[in-house]
């Protein structure tokens, strides 16, 4: 579980999943985002982690939208999903591995690895990445 990882990460991005009444936000390590900003590969030891949070809703179960209408996340997260790059590991998906953390930190658990591996493996030529890699090329844009 990286730690501090909410100070020291950048929160690349936030999607409102509206169906599920969830919005997940979205962290990469700094060294990796200096990485990718410089067109660089992914490098060693980058960690990417996807937070689930519920999403605010008023007493009739509707979403509440901000501002901008965007869905408003509610604390703690609920579930925490993490990969890491690191070149000692030779798994399925190149150098990566993945963990799932409950809020406090403590590894779920009754977790299982194998649908991590097999769906993110559909994104390989972006590098095992769903939301990162198109983050990295929208910005080329
Ligand atoms: C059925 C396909 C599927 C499975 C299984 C899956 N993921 Fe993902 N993963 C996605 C999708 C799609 C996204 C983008 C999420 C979004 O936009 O809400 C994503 C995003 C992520 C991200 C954010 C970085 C990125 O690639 O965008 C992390 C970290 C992550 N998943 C970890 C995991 C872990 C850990 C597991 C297993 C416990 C897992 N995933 C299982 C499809 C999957």
């Amino acid at each position: 579980m990286p730690e501090k990882y909410q100070e020291r990460f950048v929160n690349y991005l936030d999607v409102d999943h509206l169906d599920r009444k969830r919005v997940r936000k979205m962290y990469v390590n700094p060294e990796a985002h200096a990485a990718a900003q410089a067109d660089q590969e992914l490098p060693d030891g980058t960690v990417l982690i996807m937070e689930d949070h519920d999403a605010k809703t008023d007493a009739g179960g509707n979403l509440v939208r901000d501002a901008d209408g965007r869905l408003i996340a509610l604390e703690p997260v609920s579930n925490i999903f993490v990969m890491e790059k690191n070149a000692a590991w030779t798994t399925d998906n190149g150098h990566w591995d993945y963990a799932w953390y409950l809020p406090n930190g403590i590894p779920k658990p009754d977790a299982k690895f194998e649908g991590c591996f097999s769906c993110h493996t559909s994104r390989a030529e972006r590098d095992f990445t769903f939301t990162f890699w198109k983050f990295v090329s929208d910005q080329k844009k």
